[in-house]
């Protein structure tokens, strides 16, 4: 009995042991596992107190560097001769410092009750009415505004301003500059003023210029008027020989400027007859071979008369070819062909025209159909432009000297 009762009691001891041995690794293995978990718990906090600790000294950089950009700005913006402001909802909430010292604003003074006091007050609306309208959508809004100072005057400016969206594409603000522009105003209207004062002289110069050119053509014609009178059959013939010239040159289309040489050659195109002797220009009869070469020095008599006046210089190839004919055969210096200019063939054919429909001391004139008939000739000869003289069967049919029936009588 006691055998078995110490048999039970080592038997009870035994298990009681095991037991503790296992509860003593569950701890062991319990303690073990909390003792890694506060470990890594350690480390854990310790890399995110280094982290955290980065991540401010980063922010705090970032910071460092927005603070010096901003003073940097405010600096750069307060140095240049510009304004910026900025206007939110309705005020402006900054000003820089060149742009206070334009309003003349004390530092405590609100930046918009400066604006206001400063501007004229259709100005200062028009300006608000323009930086409100940034928010509903206007992509940019300039003006130009008065400030008055007591020592400069009124001063002119510029501004123009944009409107400031956030990252998500809200409105946020508006953003304006400010120009100084009264140097660059006052600038411009001196040299409007300059250039309305040059126009005004360059008028009264170019008036001046046409009296002198008026006055000028009126000499002349007084001159070409004395010349004729030596001879009362030529009388006219100048102004005739001049209005059928402009007639052809209009209908061939002539320039301005062709049309004014060719106006004022052919008014003047017999001058140099005033250094032939009277006796010779009025005689009645046939002229000596003598006295035929004497007439026929008037065409360089003429040129030489006018090559030095600026007036007619551009006119001497007509006073002074408008004797030459188209194959050779004219004088002085017997041109032909392509070496005859339009002008001078437009002059000659005119003059011929008016020479043999004229009245002379020793003959009658042709009529106009008889007078068409032997210029044709002459073109078809080679001697005169057809063209200039087909021009002028028309100016004829049209003055009623030919009708279309005896115009083409005489082809
Ligand atoms: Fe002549």
């Amino acid at each position: 009995m006691l055998a078995i009762s110490v048999s039970n009691r080592q038997q009870m001891l035994r298990v009681e042991r095991d037991q503790i041995t296992q509860v003593s690794d569950e701890a062991d293995q319990f303690s073990g596992t909390m003792f890694t978990v506060a470990v890594l718990l350690a480390i854990g906090s310790l890399v995110l107190v280094r982290t955290s600790a980065r991540q401010q000294h980063d922010l705090f950089q970032a910071q460092e560097r927005a603070e010096r950009h901003q003073v940097a700005y405010q600096q750069m913006s307060n140095s240049i001769p510009v304004g910026f402001y900025t206007y939110r909802q309705g005020q402006f909430a900054y000003t820089n410092r060149w742009w206070d010292d334009q309003l003349r604003r004390d530092p405590d003074e609100p930046a918009m009750k400066a604006m206001q006091r400063g501007l004229l007050q259709e100005e200062f609306d028009e300006l608000t009415r323009g930086l409100n309208s940034l928010q509903d959508g206007l992509t940019e809004f300039e003006m130009r505004f008065h400030l008055s100072t007591p020592d400069e005057g009124t001063r002119i400016y510029e501004t123009r301003a944009l409107p400031i969206f956030s990252e998500e594409g809200a409105y946020e603000h508006a953003l304006g500059y400010i120009l100084d522009v009264t140097q660059r105003e006052s600038s411009r209207r001196q040299l409007e003023a300059k250039t309305r004062e040059v126009q005004n002289k360059n008028a009264l110069l170019s008036q001046a210029f046409a009296d002198l050119e008026s006055n000028f053509d009126a000499m002349v014609r007084s001159l070409v008027k004395a010349i004729e009178a030596k001879d009362p059959y030529t009388a006219g013939h100048s102004e005739r020989v001049m209005d059928y010239s402009i007639r052809i040159g209009e209908k061939l289309g002539l320039d301005p400027h062709q049309m004014k040489i060719l106006q004022k050659g052919t008014l003047i195109h017999d001058i140099g007859k005033i250094g032939v002797p009277d006796a010779i220009l009025t005689k009645p009869d046939k002229l000596t071979e003598e006295e035929y070469d004497l007439i026929k020095l008037h065409p360089t008599i003429g040129a030489n008369m006018v090559r030095e006046i600026p007036l007619f210089e551009e006119c001497v190839p007509i006073i002074m070819w408008h004797h030459e004919r188209l194959n050779g055969s004219g004088y002085p210096d017997r041109l032909a062909g392509d070496d005859v200019p339009l002008l001078v063939r437009i002059a000659a054919i005119a003059d011929t025209y008016d020479a043999m429909t004229s009245d002379r001391a020793y003959r009658r004139g042709l009529d106009h159909a008889e007078a068409l008939r032997r210029l044709r000739k002459d073109a078809e000869d080679g001697i005169l432009d057809e063209r200039i003289v087909e021009v002028l069967a028309d100016i004829m049919v049209e003055d009623g000297k030919l009708t279309r029936n005896s115009e083409s009588m005489a082809a």
